[in-house]
């Protein structure tokens, strides 16, 4: 007896191996190379999202049998506690119909969906429809799949190789009473994961015994390689059932595997549901008893087939077990003692248990799997599981269990028993219904953003004409964008000298900075920096205090530096809009970005500095420059490039100066040479020129801003907005139920919550869904698989719209240079700096594409700026110092 039985008892250890062996080959059937050999098949479902509760409305579904074809109305409520009705009635599928024609076929099953409909004598016409189809197809969306062969009892001319959802949908169309739309072709195995409650927790793994097995799982996309989709999740039918079919399981086959396996119809083949499903089980013990009973034969013993996988299962049982083996001996004519019951116990319990094993190792890779790949320390799963063998004994379900447990220690696993395929395939296409129309209006909602290549080259024009009107002096007041002159006329040349001081406001960071500049064999420009905070209620307070802080800030950082008392030359990158009527002289035309300190707007900055140093006499300041934040970054990459003539900043706020023809400069006297021009383009639009293109996601975060109907480019590009233009567009998408599954939570209403660097992050490239959530997460916002990938959606929408928009206005700028010189080709580069810019997986491509595309006669460099721009004023502050020198010499 113990050595009939041994060669079945499977150790933990093997099954460890077993387990192994299957994520091996599950991984072969994944990869775009290996898919098409591979014995464990991994064949795409085209299913991406389980049940989350909200699905609602009436569905039809048509199960094909292998006798009978069952319709059946599904209902969902959609509301908290999801009510599911269903009423459904059965046909039986003639011998004429499932082997006659294929169109004979199809035209049975639509009409059996009308006798079905009309008893019904529902007012409703329209409906959505799921196929279960259960033969071998090639499926290539969740609504295509083509028949690759026949089975079981069927054989229809001429359906081979076709789609059987165009060939369904074609009968279905005859008529025109009902207007149904095939929408989703099912197979068994996915239709039992998705039957299962969705109030439990997710439910993301099928599996069948029954007289076959099979299983599927919701994989990461991105991992399923023969699909295109890197995003979000898929069903995956693993077909496991021939997993071994290469060899994998040959060292764990006992003899009666091999006999049975011999005596089946496809020798070789299905090796792993030999050894599990239900088709197979009677028939392993069987194999058993005639070595058990080789002195006994008798003639029902010598019949195959004579023992039946369902009184296998009952055998195992405690309680009834022994009374059960007891009838099954007998019927076998077998005269059985007590002893014999006893061993026939035994070797049921450890079939049974081997198959319970071997099951269990294939699902702890299935889970392993999805642990792995998405990158979880724990998964919490429940796994639908249905077929015979579940059901008839709860014993294999228990075993399973417990070794799961042992083979994928870090998983939760429960085990649910399906609510029948029916169901699941009635969720199924109610799921695929509930994302098509969340799709729709995902894509109508985001539509608004999408910019054609015309759409952007009108805004490139229309910079270009607002640039035009801003530099005569007669139009300069129409224009949005002000031309500020800078009194910078010449890049640094590389022979300035000294120490100077800068300070560097309006960014992200405040700083105050001490620039060294040396001959470049010396080591060129070597700073010393300091960032201080500017806590909101400074910047948007009394704009004395605001001034007073950034002196204490100086006088601390010249403390630390044991620099009290020196009076060095002061750069001053001040990034707002400022007129200047000289270097060392800027009038506050406006303040931007989350600066709204009072008194300040009209008044000299300079001379609010200066006032400021004077109330804490402590210590003289020499303010020689006052330079905007696009002009330091211009200087300071200029330093390294002197083909540098464009200053780009995308950061909180965004703006660019470029060189201009002195000539062009109406609102200056003088004709020769060049100036640099702060263009101030984020007030580009603010004087309705813009006004096409703003959605309403924009006008929403212009009013609820510091400054509404101003800087409003600015609004549509700049880190400052475009987390908040995210979440405007979060709270319609939610509005219209297509995330969150329509829950408004208090942390989405919180204005701000998301800023540049969420935005970064969000989109960085190859982001596990894991990670997407767990930042969406940090923001307290409790999201699922699909929420996150529509939210990484929106942002690249909206970063994408930002970034083309400002290639748009860049191509204006490098056309205008480039023409203003009459040249057939520019060779520009761009200094470019700024949060956004730097940080942003695609922003900075991005733009350089659209440029590319708007300015082809323009090779435009892009040239990242590393220092900040108070490198770039401590250059402007050394020129001026140079030439004044010169001056007095
Ligand atoms: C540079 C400058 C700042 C400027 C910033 C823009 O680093 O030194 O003065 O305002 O770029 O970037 P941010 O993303 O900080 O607004
Ligand atoms: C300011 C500009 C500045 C830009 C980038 C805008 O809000 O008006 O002066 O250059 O932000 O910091």
């Amino acid at each position: 007896m113990q050595n009939s039985l041994r060669p079945l008892c499977l150790s933990l250890e093997t099954l460890h191996r077993v387990k192994s062996r299957m994520l091996e080959a599950m991984e072969r059937g994944l990869s775009r190379r290996t898919h098409s050999q591979a014995t464990v098949r991994m064949l795409p479902a085209f299913i991406r999202s389980t049940p989350d509760g909200t699905e609602r409305g009436e569905f039809l579904v048509l199960e094909l049998g292998d006798t009978h074809l069952r319709v059946l109305l599904m209902e969902l409520s959609g509301d908290t506690d999801q009510r599911v009705t269903m009423k459904e009635r059965c046909f039986p599928v003639p011998d004429a119909i499932a082997q006659g024609p294929g169109e004979k076929l199809f035209a049975f099953l639509a009409t059996c969906l009308w006798e079905f409909l009309d008893g019904l004598h529902m007012p409703k016409t329209d409906f959505e429809l799921g196929f279960s189809f259960p033969f071998t197809c090639r499926q290539t969306r969740l609504d295509q799949s083509y028949l690759i062969s026949w089975s079981k009892r069927f054989q229809c001319a001429g359906v081979e190789g076709r789609d059987v959802v165009v060939l369904l949908q074609d009968a279905i169309n005859k008529q025109d009473r009902y207007h149904i739309k095939v929408i989703a072709v099912v197979n068994d195995t996915t239709g039992t994961m998705m039957s299962c409650d969705a109030s439990a927790g997710p439910c993301e793994v099928g599996l069948v015994v029954d007289a076959g097995t099979n299983s599927c799982f919701m994989a990461e996309a991105r991992h399923v390689e023969v699909v295109e989709e890197s995003e979000g999740r898929m069903g995956v039918v693993t077909e496991w059932g021939s997993f071994g079919d290469d060899g994998a399981l040959n060292d764990m086959l006992s003899p009666y595997d091999l006999q049975l396996d011999q005596a089946s119809l496809n020798p070789g083949r299905q090796r792993f549901e030999k050894m599990i499903s239900g088709l197979y089980l009677g028939e392993i013990v069987w194999h058993i008893l005639t070595e058990l009973f080789s002195g006994r034969m008798t003639p029902a013993l010598l019949t195959k087939g004579s023992v039946q996988t369902q009184d296998i299962l009952e055998i195992t049982d405690e309680q009834v077990g022994l009374a059960t083996a007891r009838r099954v001996l007998r019927a076998l004519g077998l005269e059985a003692s007590d002893q014999d019951c006893f061993n026939m116990q035994q070797v049921c319990k450890a079939v049974c248990i081997r198959a319970a094993g071997l099951c269990a190792a294939g699902l702890a890779a299935i889970v392993s799997h999805m642990c792995r790949n998405r990158e979880l320390s724990r998964l919490k799963t429940s796994v639908a599981v249905d077929g015979a063998v579940f059901r008839a004994h709860a014993k294999f379900s228990q075993t399973l269990q417990q070794l799961v447990k042992q083979l994928a220690p870090e998983c939760d696993v429960t085990l649910v028993q399906a609510e029948g395929s029916s169901k699941g395939i009635g969720m199924v296409t109610a799921v695929a219904s509930r994302l098509a129309a969340q799709r729709l209006q995902v894509n109508q909602t985001l539509a608004l953003l999408q910019l054609s290549p015309a759409a952007l080259g009108t805004v490139q024009a229309l910079l270009r004409r607002e640039m035009e009107l801003g530099l005569k002096k007669e139009t300069n007041a129409m224009s949005s964008v002000r031309m500020l002159p800078t009194y910078i006329c010449a890049t640094p040349d590389g022979s300035e000298r000294g120490d100077f001081l800068a300070l560097d406001l309006g960014g992200t960071n405040f700083r105050v900075l001490l620039v060294k500049v040396g001959s470049r064999e010396r080591g060129g420009v070597q700073i010393i920096s300091e960032v201080y905070s500017i806590p909101p209620h400074v910047a948007q307070g009394p704009g004395s205090q605001l001034f007073d802080h950034i002196v204490e800030c100086i006088a601390d950082f010249q403390t630390k530096q044991g620099m009290m008392g020196q009076t060095l030359p002061l750069g001053f990158t001040f990034s707002f809009p400022c007129q200047q009527t000289s270097l060392d002289q800027g009038i506050l035309l406006s303040w931007t970005k989350g600066f709204n300190a009072s008194g300040c707007v009209g008044q000299d900055v300079v001379k609010l500095l200066r006032e400021a140093v004077k109330r804490k006499n402590h210590f003289a300041l020499d303010v020689v420059a006052i330079v905007n934040d696009t002009v330091g970054t211009m200087m300071s990459c200029g330093y390294h490039d002197p083909n540098c003539e464009v200053g780009l900043i995308v950061g909180t706020g965004t703006n660019a100066c470029y060189m201009e023809q002195l000539r062009n400069v109406g609102t200056l006297a003088g004709e020769e040479g060049r100036m640099c021009i702060n263009m101030e383009w984020g007030a580009f639009g603010d004087n309705g020129c813009l006004d096409a293109f703003f959605t309403p996601f924009d006008r929403q975060v212009d009013e609820a801003s510091l400054n509404p109907g101003r800087q409003r480019f600015e609004k549509l590009i700049s880190g400052m907005y475009l987390g908040e233009i995210v979440r405007r567009i979060l709270l319609e998408l939610t509005d219209k139920g297509c995330l969150f599954r329509g829950r408004l939570s208090p942390k989405l209403q919180t204005p701000d919550i998301f800023q540049t660097k969420f935005l970064s992050s969000i989109e960085s490239d190859g982001l596990a869904l894991r990670q997407v959530c767990a930042i969406l997460e940090e923001l307290g916002l409790h999201v699922s698989c699909e929420d996150s990938v529509l939210v990484r959606e929106v942002c690249q929408v909206v970063a994408r719209r930002a970034a083309q928009l400002c290639g748009a206005a860049v191509a204006a700028v490098v056309e205008k240079i480039r023409e203003n010189r009459s040249l057939e080709q520019l060779a520009v580069t761009v200094g470019v700096d700024g949060t956004l810019y730097k940080l942003h997986p695609h922003f900075a491509q991005q733009v350089q594409e659209t440029v590319r595309q708007l300015a082809p006669r323009c090779s435009v460099t892009f040239l990242q700026s590393e220092d900040g721009s108070g490198k770039g004023a401590a250059l402007i502050a050394a020129v001026a110092c140079r030439v004044a020198r010169h001056q007095r010499a």
